[in-house]
């Protein structure tokens, strides 16, 4: 809970802004004049100090200056009853975060105190993330401080520079190819050449030569002799994704490049050798497979030399936080918005959800979010039903009409009723604008126009491509 610190000499206003602050859920201390609220200072903790300027005994602007030395983490924003704009300037100038001139409408009052708040522990997470990204996180872009993923951590540290198989599996989502990065980088191989071949992704006809290169005339079509990945990434690392999903006659040839380091390109009867790390991952349960007899035992154990194990993200929940704050102002930034956290109402729900698709998941759901958003910070309205706990319109129109305390923006809240039903309709049709325009009986040229106007442009091209 944050502790709010009201100096005022006026006693109604102090007892206005006590009750409609507490109101909020923030604890309130209060002064009626600078001295008496030094006093507070020394014996508690305030996050934010509202300060107005004319006041007996210590005036704002010299209360303001002694706090900046005595507790300079609390925010001072500045109440102004005479609206001189000098004395607000000079206040700012002292290092208030802001100024209100009396009257002022206490909405006004919650969303300033609430922005200030946020922006101050996103500036706090940042300033912790930057110092310990590089010493706890140790690895670049990999972000978690679980005691799971800092077992993730250890590993990879004690196996990165070998030139052991390692073979990575987690669900989908969970940072797979992100580690195997890391490990080819952490690695004496790093200048080399790190070849990725997903699998899965490459038709099995194709994927022999693929991997391991065809000679001219080998076949209908091979006009040229090709190389093969498996010697592109000679002295580096090869990271064959998804190996889960090889064919058995490629798993044979597969077989023997780790057993020899050697193989043939297609239509070639001289071996070639070649020095090269093998990683492999996978999302699939590849104990079960063998014993299904899709995968072959032998190579499962020449694979599983070190199995690196990820665990899901629900199995770590202690890494959200830092995620969700990793991934805002990644997206923030790239869209130059000023989004400044999450609401704690919005950080209980999105920690407790149980995240199927794991990091890639989280990493959508903020990049969506943040796109629709237009600036402050995120909130359980932002949130998408499945994490809401809603399943429909109706409900969600529930949590609109859900007045609070300090009002809404009747201009805001429809419009981002407009937002959600734009973007219901989308999801419902596979962004088929032209179904989604005949599903809200609206004309598709007046959809695209609200597509545009409410900034999901950006969101529904990229579904659509
Ligand atoms: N710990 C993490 N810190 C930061 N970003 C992460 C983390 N884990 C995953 N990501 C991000 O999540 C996304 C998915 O990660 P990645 O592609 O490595 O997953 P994967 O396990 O290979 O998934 P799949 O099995 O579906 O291929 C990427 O954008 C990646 O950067
Ligand atoms: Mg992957």
């Amino acid at each position: 809970m944050s502790h709010i610190l009201i100096v005022d000499d006026e006693v109604a206003i102090r007892r206005a802004l006590e009750k409609f602050l507490t109101g909020l859920g923030y604890k309130v201390l209060s002064a009626g004049d600078g001295e008496e609220a030094i006093k507070i200072l020394e014996k508690n903790p305030i996050d934010l100090a509202l300060v107005d300027l004319v006041m007996p005994k210590l005036d704002g602007i010299s209360f303001i200056r002694k706090m900046k030395l005595m507790a300079p983490e609390v925010i001072p924003i500045v109440l102004t009853g005479f609206g001189t704009i000098t004395s607000a300037v000079e206040a700012m100038k002292v290092g208030a975060y802001h100024y209100l001139t009396k009257p002022f409408e206490l909405e006004d009052i919650a969303s300033l105190v609430q922005t200030a708040l946020d922006h101050k522990n996103l500036k706090k997470e940042n300033h912790f993330l930057k110092k310990h990204l590089y010493e706890k996180y140790r690895f670049e872009n990999i972000i978690g401080k679980s005691d799971e993923i800092q077992a993730v951590f250890d590993l990879i540290e004690k196996v990165a520079d070998t030139d052991s198989t390692i073979l990575i599996l987690g669900e989908s989502g969970t940072g797979k190819e992100l580690i195997a990065k890391a490990l080819h980088f952490n690695s004496a191989r790093k200048e080399k050449p790190l070849i990725t071949v997903n699998c899965a992704a490459i038709p099995e006809e194709l994927l022999e030569s693929e991997l391991f290169g065809h000679m001219k005339g080998s076949f209908t079509g091979a006009v040229a002799t090709t190389q093969g990945r498996f010697l592109a990434a000679n002295n580096g690392t090869i990271f064959l994704d998804e190996i889960g999903d090889m064919s058995p006659k490629l798993q044979v040839k597969l077989l023997r490049v780790l057993q020899e380091r050697k193989f043939e390109p297609v239509g070639a009867n001289q071996p070639i050798e070649v020095d090269v790390r093998i990683l492999a991952a996978t999302h699939q349960n590849l104990e079960e497979r063998v014993k299904n007899g899709k995968f072959r035992e032998d190579l499962f154990y020449r694979l599983n030399v070190i199995p690196i194990h990820i665990p899901p993200l629900r199995d770590r929940p202690t890494d959200i936080p830092l995620l969700l704050s990793y991934f805002i102002s990644k997206y923030a930034q790239q869209t130059k918005k000023e989004i400044a956290g999450v609401t704690e109402k919005a950080k209980r729900l999105l920690t407790s959800y149980d995240w199927p698709g794991n990091v890639r998941e989280l990493e959508n759901t903020i990049e969506r979010i943040v796109i629709l958003k237009e600036k402050g910070s995120i909130d359980f309205t932002d949130l998408p039903d499945k994490i809401r706990g809603n399943s429909g319109i109706s409900k969600s129109r529930g949590n609109l009409f859900d007045i609070p305390e300090a009002g809404v923006s009747f201009k805001n809240a429809i419009d981002d009723f407009e937002k959600e039903l734009i973007l219901k309709a989308l999801e419902k049709t596979g962004w088929n604008k032209n179904k989604a325009a005949t599903l809200l009986k609206l004309n598709r040229t007046t959809l695209v126009e609200k597509i545009k106007k409410r900034g999901l442009e950006k969101l529904a091209d990229k579904q659509e491509g």
